[in-house]
């Protein structure tokens, strides 16, 4: 019986790249997909990119562009990325389309006709430079447990405390370096406790959960009462605004899954297909979403209930997965190991991350160390060594013929391995490829303990021999299309290549029960190199550049200063030379007296000390900005070669050098600690 089987993956945000540590999840389901589609399934990959945000809009405003120019930059970069690892989707759409924001529509409409929405004030940290609210990763401040400087709004990673944003101390906004204000606004929620019981029966029942997620639901949310989910976020937001509450915007986590159904729709405006049939309620179609752990309580609480809610099909199942370390710790960009997937391309062959992959990957949340070395042992032993070799000890010897006419005798090889396509099938649709990429490479290893056992190269020149040495390689290169076909989930560019090879694509599983006879076969070209241990070295080198490089971007636009001053001063653009330069000699000194000047009200008049006995008598145009008192003691630089000038108050025989436009705005200057009265200044 064919099934209608529709499968996402988790839309990666457009804010940033796609990384090794994504690749897990995209290439696990692309496998599962194309496994589906092998065994004569009718089945969709549906993914797109989550577009909306307080990210995406500060950083449109950083570029100073749009939004949808940035999104539509990172949609054709990601896109590049995934082709490049053979990650092959029936639709990549957009959470920012039309489709999504009808269906965010309809759905609202379902949660709101249910008395689900209620309205409720909501203090948060707000920017009044960068005029929005903050969310937690915008703020940084001190921890309010233990102290501790530079936490974010959420936890401290010193102490481990959780708080609110709104607790820290002297918080600093990350958009704009401004100390940001405490305000209330309105916030719509789903009172999602309404269907507790839903959830309870919906997450511990048919296998909708891995067991271990359903657990973990049911002893840490679904025991208490579940807490109402704040949808909206007010202006200014990128996204879509609720349509009956100006104003406010549909937080990014309401309409990014509704995005899984928005982007199938599209791919049916296309195809000519009936939305309906996948995803309403009374559909046969089944829905397989494959994620993060990190994302687990949007996808199994969150949005069963809007489904349920909206009359929209349930997913038959939540695949999740663990995260990815490189060599036993967390993705790390100063080690280098924090890959993006454009990156890894630029030195390796993307078969070797899907196999390496798929043997790591198990039906559980467990996470997974992509370990270098053990890496380049694997791909060589396994894909290079045990399977491709199958091929290269075969083909040579019967390129350009073709193979016996009636398969030939293998002991029971062929049929046993078809025997054991069921056992591998059901470890794919269990995700399990760890143990069915075990089973394959099993039966790599009788093939080709056949044809060591034979010796196919010591027929080649006995001209008596000649359908012996056929009969070899037509029993090997059947043993190895076997595994090829069940490796096609995994390695879709080898079974391309064996396709071409013997002259016939693989199409269907059960490519893999029947040999080939009598089929011509092709010259042989390579089909997989060794992992070259340089190539993989230069790939980390480039990672830890290309952080070195970002984190130097980083600090510089921290420092994001204004061009006020020189527009309002703009450069004389004349140049000077030293000797011009030099003429005015400059000094630091002290302020040993200062006072007001009668009858002057901008003026104070200061003596300036050059050290030993020399003394200057300054009138200097500050009293807007500094107490007499307040400047005694202090060091200035001075301009100590001005020709005296007779004031009505007396002779000014110098100038202390400021800067600012004025008024309430004069900045002495003032010399590092270790200065000391008379030193030049140059
Ligand atoms: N935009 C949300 C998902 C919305 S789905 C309606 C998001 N995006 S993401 O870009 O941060 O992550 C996309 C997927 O990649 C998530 O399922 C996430 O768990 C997965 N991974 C991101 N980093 C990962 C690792 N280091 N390791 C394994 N999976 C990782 O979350
Ligand atoms: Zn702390």
């Amino acid at each position: 019986m064919s099934r209608r089987i529709l499968v996402t993956a988790a839309l990666p945000y457009a804010n940033g790249h796609i990384h090794i540590g994504h690749l897990v999840e995209y290439i696990q389901t692309d496998i599962w997909v194309r496994f589906q589609k092998l065994r004569g399934h009718r089945c969709l990959y549906i993914c797109a990119d989550d577009t909306h945000g307080t990210a995406i809009m500060i950083r449109a405003r950083q570029e100073g562009r749009s939004e949808e120019a940035v999104i539509a930059d990172m949609q054709e970069a990601h896109l590049r990325d995934f082709s490049g690892f053979d990650i092959e989707f029936d639709n990549f759409g957009s959470t920012n389309s039309s489709e999504n924001q009808e269906l965010c529509e309809e759905i609202w409409a379902a949660l709101r006709k249910a008395n689900l929405i209620i309205e409720k004030d909501v203090t948060q940290l707000y920017d009044p430079e960068a005029e929005t609210f903050l969310a937690d990763r915008f703020v940084q401040g001190e921890c309010p447990s233990c102290g501790a400087s530079k936490q974010y709004g959420d936890s401290c990673d010193k102490c481990g405390a959780t708080y609110s944003a709104t607790e820290l101390n002297n918080p600093v906004s990350k958009l704009s370096g401004a100390t940001p204000e405490v305000r209330t606004a309105k916030h719509l929620f789903v009172q999602i406790e309404q269907l507790h019981d839903f959830l309870t029966e919906w997450t511990q029942s048919d296998d909708h959960l891995q067991s271990e997620v359903a657990n973990y639901l049911n002893g840490h949310f679904l025991s208490d009462a579940l807490r109402d989910w704040d949808v909206s976020r007010p202006a200014p937001y990128f996204g879509f605004e609720i349509p009956d509450s100006p104003g406010n915007y549909w937080y990014v986590w309401f309409d990014a899954p509704i995005g899984y159904m928005a982007s199938t729709k599209a791919w049916c405006k296309k195809e000519g297909e009936d939305f309906d049939s996948w995803w309403r309620a009374d559909s046969d179609a089944e829905i397989h979403h494959f994620i993060g752990k990190d994302i687990q309580y949007f996808h199994c609480l969150f949005w069963p209930a809007m489904l349920k809610t909206a009359g929209f099909n349930l997913p038959t199942k939540v695949h999740i997965h663990g995260f990815l370390n490189v060599n036993g710790e967390k993705m790390s960009k100063s080690k280098g190991t924090f890959v993006n997937a454009s990156t890894y391309l630029n030195h390796l062959d993307p078969a070797y991350i899907r196999y390496y992959y798929a043997t790591k990957l198990g039906p559980r949340v467990d996470d997974l160390d992509l370990n270098l070395t053990d890496f380049q042992t694997k791909v060589d032993a396994d894909l290079v060594g045990k399977v491709v070799n199958i091929a290269s000890r075969c083909a040579k010897f019967v390129a350009g013929g073709e193979l016996s006419a009636a398969y030939p005798d293998d002991g029971g090889l062929f049929a046993n391995a078809a025997k054991a396509g069921e056992k591998i099938a059901d470890a794919y649709e269990r995700c399990d490829y760890n143990t069915a990429t075990r089973e394959i490479l099993s039966l790599a290893d009788a093939a080709n303990q056949y044809i060591e056992n034979r010796e196919p190269w010591k027929l080649r020149k006995d001209e008596s021999r000649q359908d012996e040495l056929k009969d070899i390689c037509t029993v090997g290169l059947n043993l190895f299309r076997q595994i090829v076909v069940y490796l096609t989930p995994v390695l879709p560019k080898l079974a391309e290549q064996t396709g071409a090879l013997l002259g016939q694509e693989i199409q269907h599983w059960d490519d893999s029960q029947t040999p080939l006879t009598g089929t011509p076969v092709g010259p042989f070209q390579h089909m997989m190199k060794r992992v070259d241990p340089k190539k993989v070295q230069a790939m980390i080198d480039e990672s830890q550049e290309a952080a070195a490089e970002d984190a130097k971007a980083d600090a510089a636009s921290q420092y994001n200063d204004g061009p006020e001053a020189l527009e309002k001063e703009p450069m004389s653009g004349e140049l000077c030379t030293i000797d011009d330069f030099m003429k005015v000699d400059m000094r630091v000194a002290r302020v040993i007296a200062a006072g007001h000047v009668e009858g002057a009200d901008k003026l104070l008049q200061l003596t300036l000390s050059l050290g030993g006995d020399e003394r200057r008598n300054v009138f200097a145009g500050i009293k807007s900005c500094y107490n007499p008192e307040d400047l005694v003691g202090r060091l200035v630089v001075c301009c100590a070669n001005l020709k005296p000038r007779k004031m009505r108050f007396g002779t000014s025989e110098g100038m202390v050098l400021a800067c600012g436009p004025g008024g309430k705005d004069i900045f002495l200057l003032n010399p590092d600690d270790g200065a000391t009265p008379g030193m030049r200044v140059h």
